[in-house]
Formats: structure tokens, sequence, C-alpha cells
């Protein structure tokens, strides 16, 4: 594994809200609430913004770096504001209410210093347990005059109503084939930024970015995968291309296996191809395509297709590995078949 600083995803994230690909509404919208910010009138800041965003999202969607480019945009990037008025909590880690007591509650109450309100971060917020929401609820409630919220969760429904009610609300999506283009021509152009004429260099071959169309469909428009994917990609000018290929060729094996329920066979297909960099979501979704085609006796494919579904709805916020996920779901198929079988 690379050090932090030689990955990618960690390297090219963007900090300020012109380097986000998409998202037109909300970049709007940050530069509304930022209209007459300036660092040197600190008291401005975070003027217009509203009280509390919640970011909804499948993975690789950009919400967790658009929550740190708005505190870097409302902070005028003054490392010493930032550090004092942001504070980024992680939700998956600790759950429960005095999570909320202890640290999130106890940040909220303290003044923010140099700015009119502080921000507090918290990602992966659907990981919370209910108490822990309602005192949160009652946290933002009593600190909103000096802290704005953000939460960002994979599963929006996993949110108490009482928050949603109290937050703006942006929906995060995969991006389209467009977006992944202008993804790969950024990347592309950011060396260019950083480095000085004579160590300037692609940081890939240039006929790359005529494959962003099978990236897209590889990656289902995950951005986090495609910046994955395109570094751990040899640097040849074909390779991309051929692994992207045999990527989305690949599914059709898989598909046969659960046609004819040899789920040994799937378990082995589907590993590999996660290795591969294929995301759960896109595996999920192109094996489906392949299946519908293979003409499966009506009874076994509604079996196959509700084990399907369901784990489609769970792809985006499995907390585990891709082996995981796929040790989970091939033996739920395979429990299914099982009743499916002996009713029969
Ligand atoms: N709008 C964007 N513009 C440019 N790069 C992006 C954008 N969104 C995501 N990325 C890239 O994808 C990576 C992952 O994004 P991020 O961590 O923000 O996703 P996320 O929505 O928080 O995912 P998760 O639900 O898994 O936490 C970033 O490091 C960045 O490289
Ligand atoms: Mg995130």
């Amino acid at each position: 594994m690379p050090e932090k600083a030689e990955v990618w995803r960690e390297q090219y994230r963007p900090s300020t809200i012109s380097e986000l690909v998409g998202l037109e509404k909300l970049k709007r919208d940050i530069k509304g609430w930022m209209k007459g910010n300036s660092v040197s009138r600190p008291t401005n800041l975070v003027r217009n913004a509203p009280a509390a965003l919640l970011f909804a999202g499948p993975p690789g969607t950009g919400k967790t770096t658009v929550a740190e480019v708005i505190a870097r945009e409302m902070f005028g990037q003054n490392e010493d504001l930032l550090a004092t008025n942001f504070h980024e909590f992680n939700a998956s880690d600790e759950r429960g209410i005095d999570f909320i007591r202890d640290n999130v509650k106890q940040t909220a109450r303290i003044n923010p210093m140099g700015v009119s309100r502080k921000v507090i971060f918290l990602d992966e917020a659907d990981g919370l347990t209910k108490p822990a929401q309602e005192a949160l609820r009652r946290t933002m409630e009593k600190y909103s005059d000096k802290t704005m919220f953000i939460l960002a969760v994979n599963s929006k429904p996993a949110i108490i109503p009482a928050i949603q009610s109290r937050c703006v609300t942006y929906d995060f999506a995969p991006y389209s084939e467009a977006e992944v283009a202008d993804l790969m021509g950024r990347l592309q152009k950011h060396l260019f930024r950083r480095f000085p004429t004579s160590a300037r260099q692609p940081i890939f071959p240039s006929e790359w970015t005529d494959s962003y169309d099978l990236l897209h469909s590889a990656t289902g428009g995950d951005l986090r995968q495609c910046v994955d994917l395109l570094q751990s990609t040899a640097k040849e000018p074909d390779a991309l291309h051929e692994r992207l290929v045999g990527l989305s060729r690949d599914l059709s094996n898989p598909a046969l296996s659960v046609a004819m329920g040899d789920y040994e066979s799937l378990r082995v297909e589907l590993k590999r191809l996660s290795e591969g960099g294929l995301s759960n979501l896109e595996m999920l979704r192109r094996l489906h395509q392949f299946v519908r085609t293979l003409g499966m006796d009506a009874e076994r494919f509604t079996s196959y297709s509700s084990v399907w579904g369901d784990f489609v709805m769970k792809a985006t916020a499995w907390p585990l590995s891709s082996d995981d996920f796929i040790d989970y779901f091939v033996a739920a198929l395979q429990v299914t078949s099982a009743v499916v079988t002996q009713e029969n």
C-alpha cells in the first residue's frame, strides 16, 4: 500500500470549490453562502449558510470532500481558523449517546474563535444509534447560533425525521460519463499546476482519457473507484482500456454460475472481479444485466431477484470488506435457492 501522501484519492482530493467535478447546484449555493466573506472581516464568515446540512448518497460521490471544502472556503483557507473552528468526527467508530454528550456537545458549546460560527462535521452519521441522534438533535438546536452542523450519510432513512427536517439536504448521486471525463482531465492537469515546468509530466498516458465511458461503466460513477483504478493500472497506453474491457466482459461467468446454482464458483468469480476494482454496487448492477438474459425459470428468478434487490440496498452502506459482502450475498442466494428446491 502506498504512503497516504502517494494515494491519489488523498493527494488529488479537491480543497476548493473550483476543483470539484459536477455538483453544480451545491457549488452555486456554497458561493452564495460565502458572499461578503473575507478573512479581514471574519465576523462575516459563515453568515448566510444554513444552520445544518445533510449530505446523503452512495460511496465515492464527494460528501466528505465537500464538507471539508466548505470549511476551507468558510475559513478562507486560513490554517489557524480552520484548526480552531472545524471539528470532524467519524460516527462509524463511536455510535452511542455518550459520544454525542462527551464529544460533540462539548465541542458545540465552545465559542467560535475569530468567526461567527464554527463547523462540526459528523461523517458517516447514519452509524449513530437512535438515542444518540435524539441527543444530537437537542445539541443542534441549542447551539445553532455558534455552530453549523454538517452530516454525511450513505443512508438517509437511517437519520431520524427530526434531524432531517432541521437540515438542508443535498442528495449526492453517481457521476455521469461527462463528469468522469472531466475528473480524468482535471487529474491530468493537476501536476501541471503543482510542479515547475521542468518537472511536469502527465500522471497517466494521454490515451487513457479516451476510455472515460468504460471507466464510467466499470465504476458506476463512483469517483473514488475511478481514481483508485487509474492509480492501480500500469501506466502503459493500452493498459487501462484492456483492464476495463476485461472487467466488463467478466460478468457473464458469474451470471451463468447463478443460473446453474454453482455457488462456489460464483463466490470465487465475484471475488476476482472485486479485486480487479469493481465496486459492490456496480458488480450487482451488471450481474443482474446478464442474469436476466439467461431465461431462468420464473420461481428461481424471483427468489434470486429478491435477494439481489436486498443486497443492492446494502451495497452502499456495507461497513466491512468486499470479500465479506460477497460471502454474505452468495450465502443468501444459496439459502433462498435451497428453500425453493425443497418446496418443489
Ligand atoms: N466532486 C468531486 N470532484 C473531484 N473529485 C471527487 C469528487 N467527489 C469525489 N472525488 C474523489 O473521490 C474521492 C472520494 O470522495 P469522498 O471521500 O468525498 O466520498 P464520500 O461520498 O465521502 O464517500 P463515502 O460514502 O464512502 O464516505 C475523493 O478523495 C476525490 O479524489
Ligand atoms: Mg465519506
